[in-house]
C-alpha cells in the first residue's frame, strides 16, 4: 500500500494483508450451511468505457476459498467486471468505475490504495496463455524480484510455486530453458504459477481453458480444485459444464439494450450457490441460458 502513515493508513496495511488460509473449505454446495468470509464486495459496481456503460447493477460477494465463476453470453462485461477486481481497468483509457469494490473492507478504489499492491495481491490469468520470453525459472521470480525479494530465495519459490500449479514434475529438468518452448496446457499453469509466486490471496481467471484440449483443462480444473484451500478463485467460462464441475457459487450476467442509448449494457441477473444456478434458478433469463434456449 502507499506509505500513508495515518492511522487509517495503517488499518489499511493490516487489513490488506494476505487473509489467514487455515481452513480447508468444501464445495459449498454440499453444505449450503457453510459461510465462508467475503474477500471482495461489489456493491451497485457500474464499468464504463467513456460513455459508454458497459455493464450496470453488480451486487455480489466473492467468499474466501471459494471458486466464484461468472458466466452469460458474449459482450455482457464478464471480462470488464473481472478486470474492475483488480483495478486492471486503470490501465485501460476512459474506463471508469462506479459504486464500488471493497476488498477485506477496504475500498480499493480509495486513492490511498496502491494499484500495483492491489495486482500483487489479486493475481490475474488470461484467456491466452501469456508466458514471458524467458527461461521458465526467470518467468516465476519476475514479480518476486520486482517487489525486492532476497535472490537466495529464488529456488525455493520457484519449486514451491510449479509445485502448486502441478507442473513441477514436468519441468524441474528444464527451468533454465524457454517457457515459449512448453505446450499450451503447460504456459497455461505456468502462468498461474506466476501468478502464485507472487503470494497473492485472490486468483481472477478470465476463460483460462478456452485455447486449451479437454486434457489440458482437466488438469488446470483439478488443479483449481485443489489450491482453492489456499486461494480465492473467480473465473470467467463460457463452458458451462466447467462453471458446474468446479465453482461454488455462479453469477449470470447478461445484455440488454439500453433505452438511453442503443446499445447493449451488460448487468447481473442473478447470483447464487452453483447448484441453484444450474438446478432451480430464481430469473426465467438464467434459465433460459443455463438451458441452452438463449446465448
Ligand atoms: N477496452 C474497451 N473499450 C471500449 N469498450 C470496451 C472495452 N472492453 C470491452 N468493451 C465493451 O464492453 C462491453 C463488455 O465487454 P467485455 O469484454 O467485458 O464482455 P465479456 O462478457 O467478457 O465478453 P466475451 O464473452 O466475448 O469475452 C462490450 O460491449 C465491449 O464492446
Ligand atoms: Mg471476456
Amino acid at each position: 500500500m502507499n506509505d500513508s502513515h495515518d492511522d487509517h493508513g495503517a488499518d489499511m496495511e493490516q487489513t490488506l494483508r494476505p487473509a489467514v488460509r487455515s481452513r480447508t473449505a468444501e464445495r459449498v454446495s454440499d453444505d449450503v450451511t457453510v459461510e465462508q468470509p467475503t474477500v471482495l464486495d461489489l456493491q451497485d459496481l457500474a464499468v464504463y468505457y467513456g460513455a459508454f456503460r458497459a455493464v450496470r447493477g453488480v451486487n455480489m460477494a466473492v467468499r474466501q476459498n471459494e471458486i466464484t465463476a461468472m458466466i452469460g453470453p458474449s459482450g455482457c462485461g464478464k471480462s470488464t467486471v473481472l478486470r474492475s477486481l483488480n483495478r486492471m481497468n486503470d490501465l485501460i483509457r476512459g474506463a471508469r468505475v462506479e459504486g464500488k469494490v471493497m476488498y477485506h473492507g477496504i475500498d480499493l478504489y480509495d486513492p490511498r490504495v496502491d494499484p500495483v499492491e492491489v495486482r500483487r495481491r489479486i493475481g490475474m490469468v488470461f484467456q491466452k496463455p501469456n508466458p514471458f520470453p524467458k527461461s521458465i525459472y526467470d518467468n516465476i521470480i519476475y514479480g518476486p524480484k520486482i517487489a525486492g525479494a532476497p535472490r537466495s530465495s529464488f529456488d525455493e519459490l520457484v519449486e514451491t510455486s510449479l509445485r502448486k500449479a502441478a507442473l513441477w514434475d514436468e519441468v524441474k529438468d528444464r527451468l533454465k530453458e524457454s517457457a515459449l518452448g512448453m505446450s499450451g496446457g503447460q504456459q497455461q499453469r505456468l502462468c498461474i504459477a506466476r501468478a502464485i509466486a507472487t503470494n497473492p490471496d485472490v486468483l481472477l481467471m478470465d476463460e483460462p481453458c478456452s485455447a486449451l484440449d479437454p486434457i489440458a483443462t482437466g488438469y488446470i480444473e483439478d488443479l483449481m480444485h485443489e489450491i482453492k484451500t489456499e486461494y480465492t478463485i473467480v473465473i470467467v467460462t463460457h463452458n458451462m459444464q466447467q462453471a458446474a464441475r468446479v465453482s461454488d457459487r455462479t453469477a449470470f450476467f447478461t445484455a440488454e439494450l439500453d433505452s438511453n442509448n442503443d446499445r447493449r449494457t451488460g448487468l447481473l441477473v442473478e447470483y447464487d450457490l452453483t447448484d441453484k444456478i444450474f438446478s432451480n434458478p430464481s430469473d426465467e433469463r438464467t434459465e433460459n441460458y443455463v438451458t441452452g434456449r438463449f446465448g
